[in-house]
């Protein structure tokens, strides 16, 4: 069942998290509840059909996150496998090889992965949390660097299944757990070493609460590492789209370099390191048989790659590293 009962036992013994412990269960409860016409039956009773594939070997230290090998399945039941995995589409975050099946997802998540890896604090015994972590990837990466605990939400339904069945396939217990809950439903708490937050910001009506939330869960002089869009400018721009950008209906600022670092040292942090633009390349973000729908290519003004379809400029990432002061 995808109703995190794994992360409340592991919390339990963790006194500084005994709020969450009180708080957060209900929640989950009620998204459980608001899911079960969208999906949710669905992807449990997929992960109920493959309950007794299970395997001991899985590597987090290589692009593709991989659980399992070719020679643990059989000929005739890799393609009822292949079936299960394609009920879980569009797969947006990865890639992964489960049992030798390569899944391509429509992000090569492994790219954002290796641009941040030199600009952080090494994970290794770091208790890290991740908000808007889509479906894990990066949470399993986390653990392949050394972290001693790699938590995360994200209300995605889809996202929330796809991470439970890649887990469910691991026999031993590893310390990864997504929790299906929006990062506004999480009390402070002030004990996490690294605190993550990729591809969020942009999405929240108030960024400013965004960041407040997330210095909340940090303890003092842990490291937030937020990823964003950019856009060119000095500390007074921000772009507003006056709709769409890049056909996403949910964007509301976009920050230039400046203009994030000046919000991040209003909201309590010292930043101590900013990467380089990176425009998103069709390498990275593309369509692919696991995410069928439309992708990059199609966001782009057609004969200039540098504007999106709407005008504004294409996008570009860039990585924040902050420490909380
Ligand atoms: C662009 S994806 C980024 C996923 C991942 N962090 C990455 O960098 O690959 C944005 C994610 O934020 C999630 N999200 C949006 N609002 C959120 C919120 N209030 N709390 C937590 N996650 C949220 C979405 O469901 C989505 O999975």
């Amino acid at each position: 069942m995808i109703d995190s009962g794994d992360f409340f036992s592991y919390i339990s013994g963790i006194p500084e998290l005994h709020e969450w412990l009180a708080e957060l269960p209900r929640h989950v409860y009620d998204w459980r509840m608001r899911e079960q016409n969208h999906g949710l039956p669905e992807y449990e009773s997929c992960i109920w059909k493959l309950g007794k594939l299970r395997t001991d070997s899985f590597s987090f230290t290589d692009d593709y996150v991989t659980v399992g090998s070719g020679s643990e399945v059989s000929e005739s039941f890799r393609p009822f496998l292949l079936d299960m995995l394609r009920e879980f589409k569009p797969w947006k975050k990865g890639p992964f090889s489960v049992f030798g099946i390569k899944v391509e997802s429509e992000w090569r998540s492994d790219f954002k992965w290796n641009r941040l890896q030199g600009l952080i604090s090494p994970l290794a015994g770091r208790k890290v949390f991740d908000a808007g972590c889509g479906n894990g990837y990066h949470l399993f990466r986390y653990l392949g660097a050394g972290a001693e605990l790699a938590a995360g939400c994200d209300p995605s339904t889809v996202s929330a299944g796809q991470f439970h069945l890649v887990k469910s396939f691991i026999r031993k217990s590893v310390p990864a757990y997504l929790i299906p809950l929006p990062l506004e439903d999480f009390p402070a708490v002030s004990w996490f070493d690294t605190v993550f937050s990729m591809g969020v910001i942009y999405h929240r009506r108030s960024p400013v609460e965004h960041l407040e939330i997330l210095g909340s869960l940090l303890r003092s002089g842990g490291e937030l590492v937020l990823e964003t869009l950019i856009v060119p400018g000095d500390g007074r721009t921000f772009l507003v789209p006056k709709d769409r950008y890049a056909k996403m209906p949910n964007i509301w600022f976009i920050p230039s370099i400046e203009s994030m670092r000046l919000l991040l040292e209003r909201t309590g942090f010292r930043v101590r390191s900013v990467s380089q633009g990176t425009v998103t390349t069709a390498d990275e973000q593309r369509r692919t048989e696991w995410m069928d729908y439309e992708s990059l290519d199609d966001f782009l003004m057609p004969g200039d790659r540098t504007l999106t379809v709407e005008g504004y400029p294409a996008p570009c990432r860039a990585i924040f590293v902050a420490e909380k002061q």
